[in-house]
């Protein structure tokens, strides 16, 4: 299952939205028990299984380079210290969901913010709430990609003019279809990068094979278009040429974008195709369809 993800940005309810700093709690990594340690390895473990051959190269390379291993939970002091020295980013720990305003301001300034706590045992399979695996397995790695890194900062200081422009609900469609859910043309085939497919072991084999979703080129604007499912495995998902084709889309300030999506105001449901999309795959959605009966 897919999980909903803070790019709605719930407010919790603590920390104050104009300072994002009031979000930011201790890890608190030596209250892990040794069951928590134990659940992450069986995740660590089954998810390094399905992500063979299935996972781009540039993910493996920064699990990796920031040792996030089968051992422990990571340490966020450590993991931020090897990041850094790649890229400037660093992982900061966060109590839940947070607002719009502090978790764009956060990406823009080059701190991802994590859940601290991870699911239970019984919870193995599904976690509604992004947990430590889903935003450390999931996320961090690639923030180790210089170019992916510079991706990420450009999507916060866009999120800071989409709040301007009153246009963050497309906002969170790139969001979703390119960090959380995005696959990626490589060599070898089409490849997966997005953290809420590479953090769950059905969705990462549904991405990419079955025959159900539609998989089709990514274009910014058709993306910010394009409404998603919180609550099920994606219908279609958007492929990427390269990382730098991505942020070459993404860089520029977005204010004429957001300028052109209020006044075309179109809008495409998760299932629908499109004359101008470039097809890798025209999707059955039997999936869906039998999810829906
Ligand atoms: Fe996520």
């Amino acid at each position: 299952m897919s999980k909903p993800e803070r790019v709605t940005g719930n407010p919790t309810g603590f920390g104050n939205p104009d300072n994002f700093m009031t979000y930011i709690v201790n890890q608190g990594w030596n209250n892990y028990t040794t069951a928590e340690h134990d659940v992450w390895r069986s995740l660590f473990n089954r998810q390094r299984e399905i992500i063979k051959g299935r996972a781009c190269r540039e993910f493996l390379e920064g699990l990796e380079a920031l040792n996030i291993d089968e051992n422990q939970i990571p340490n966020f002091e450590d993991t931020s210290k090897l990041l850094k020295q790649k890229t400037g980013w660093e992982v900061v720990a966060v109590e839940g969901l947070i607002p719009d305003l502090p978790f764009f301001k956060m990406l823009s300034e080059r701190k991802f913010p994590a859940g601290n706590f991870i699911r239970t045992r019984e919870q193995i399979d599904y976690i509604e709430e992004p947990d430590i695996f889903h935003d450390v397995f999931g996320h961090v790695p690639l923030l180790a990609n210089p170019i992916f890194a510079d991706y990420m900062e450009a999507y916060g200081k866009g999120g800071l003019r989409a709040l301007e422009f009153g246009t963050v609900k497309n906002l969170a469609r790139l969001y979703w279809y390119t960090v959380e859910f995005g696959l990626i043309n490589t060599a070898e085939g089409v490849r997966i990068f997005g953290a809420g497919i590479l953090s769950s072991p059905g969705e990462t084999i549904f991405a990419l094979e079955s025959p159900s979703p539609n998989r089709i080129g990514f274009d910014l604007k058709r993306t910010m278009q394009t409404n998603y499912r919180v609550d099920d495995y994606q219908q279609t998902y958007m492929v990427i040429d390269s990382f730098e084709d991505l942020f070459k889309q993404t860089y520029a300030d977005f204010a004429p974008i957001y300028g052109e999506l209020k006044n075309e105001s179109v809008e495409y449901s998760p299932e629908d195709l499109a004359k101008q999309d470039q097809i890798f795959t025209k999707g059955t959605q039997e999936y869906a369809k039998i999810k829906n009966t």
